[in-house]
């Protein structure tokens, strides 16, 4: 008996210790919310463990925790927008959190009624260990704030080739709300909280604004973005009139062999169509022969034989070409006798 008497009393000592005061903690005491949008209010607690009711030491469970609007205490018959006791809650309000620790909320399609304080509240299995932290979180629904447009960059002139992203943003929360992009006034394809330009050309030079798409009177001023030419763009530029010129230069080598080659091709071909080559030489050679022959014929004999001589060098040859090496070859006394039996 005295081992369990003092289980007791050091177990009642590790209690007391332990039995700190409840708390709920809401991490934002106060935001604000588009209509329609999705509103979360992070939310943490601690539930009183135990409590002494004078005897001793009793434990605390926690088997209710209920979100209320505009009520400070949130207890008894308050209407609640949560109550885990209850299975007919407004399905626009979702409790996140569990009975032990997260308390969180979260309003979806937030409306205008929504413009109020929220509380949480924990029951325990006895009184003792029920809480409502009267501070709350106080949600204001607003439309008419303007969003307002967030650059990645704090330059407003940006070089081509670089990568920026526009974040439409809004003091209130607008999670799940599509968005909408314009680019000077024309409505871009993108829906998302953010736009990436990347990369970044002179055609994305230009006013942007945003607006949640079922509110146009939450258009943004305009965000001013000029893309200018940087220096890699010069580089660049450069780099592409070099490639260009030897280009042009190649063309042009090969077209000027391409011309020189047909010339040459042409005038080959005009050789072999007007005259055999191998026939147009002899006769030059004989005209040569002819000369010589009437050189020697002059020398060693009468000029009226040498006459005679080339006009009959001039038949044989016009009518026998081919056989011009043959005379050639032959001796000048045979030519010139056969020339004196003819005539
Ligand atoms: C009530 O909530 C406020 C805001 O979160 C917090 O500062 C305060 O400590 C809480 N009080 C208790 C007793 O939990
Ligand atoms: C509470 O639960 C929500 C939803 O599950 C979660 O996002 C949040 O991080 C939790 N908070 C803590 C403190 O665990
Ligand atoms: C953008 O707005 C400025 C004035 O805010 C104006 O001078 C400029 O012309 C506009 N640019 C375009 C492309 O509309």
């Amino acid at each position: 008996m005295a081992v369990y008497g003092e289980m007791i009393l050091w177990s009642f000592v590790f209690l007391l210790a332990a039995a700190v005061g409840q708390t709920v903690i809401y991490s934002l005491t106060s935001t604000c919310a588009v209509r329609g949008s999705t509103v979360t209010l992070p939310c943490t607690f601690t539930p009183r463990k135990s409590f002494n009711d004078g005897w001793r030491e009793v434990p605390l469970k926690i088997v209710r925790v209920r979100w209320c609007k505009n009520h400070e205490i949130c207890h008894r018959g308050t209407p609640s927008v949560f109550d885990s006791n209850s299975a007919n809650s407004d399905p626009r309000y979702q409790y996140l959190g569990d009975m032990k620790t997260n308390c969180t909320l979260q309003i979806r399609d937030v409306q205008q009624g929504d413009s109020a304080t929220f509380r949480f509240r924990m029951e325990a299995d006895h009184p003792e260990g029920h809480f409502t932290n009267t501070t709350g979180v106080t949600v204001r629904v607003d439309d008419l704030t303007k969003m307002r447009i967030i650059s990645s960059s704090d330059d407003k002139k940006l070089s081509r080739g670089e990568t920026v992203t526009l974040l439409c943003a809004s003091v209130c929360t607008f999670h799940q709300l599509e968005v909408t992009w314009f680019k000077d006034g024309h409505a871009l394809s993108e829906t998302g909280p953010s736009l990436l330009l990347c990369p970044l050309t002179a055609e994305d030079s230009g006013n942007y604004t945003c607006a949640l798409k079922k509110n146009m009177k939450t258009l943004s001023e305009p965000y001013s973005l000029q893309v200018e030419a940087g220096a890699a763009d010069g580089v660049l530029r450069l780099v592409l009139g070099v490639v260009f010129g030897l280009l042009l230069a190649v063309i042009l080598l090969v077209l000027f062999i391409f011309i020189i080659k047909r010339k040459l091709a042409a005038a080959e071909h005009q050789r072999a169509v007007g005259g055999d080559p191998e026939q147009k030489h002899p006769d030059s050679i004989y005209s040569n022969i002819m000369k010589s022959a009437q050189t020697e014929a002059a020398q060693q004999q009468e000029p009226g034989r040498a006459v005679e001589d080339v006009s009959y060098a001039s038949v044989q040859f016009k009518q026998k070409k081919q056989e011009g090496r043959r005379f050639q070859a032959a001796d000048d006394d045979v030519v010139y006798s056969s020339v004196s039996s003819r005539g």
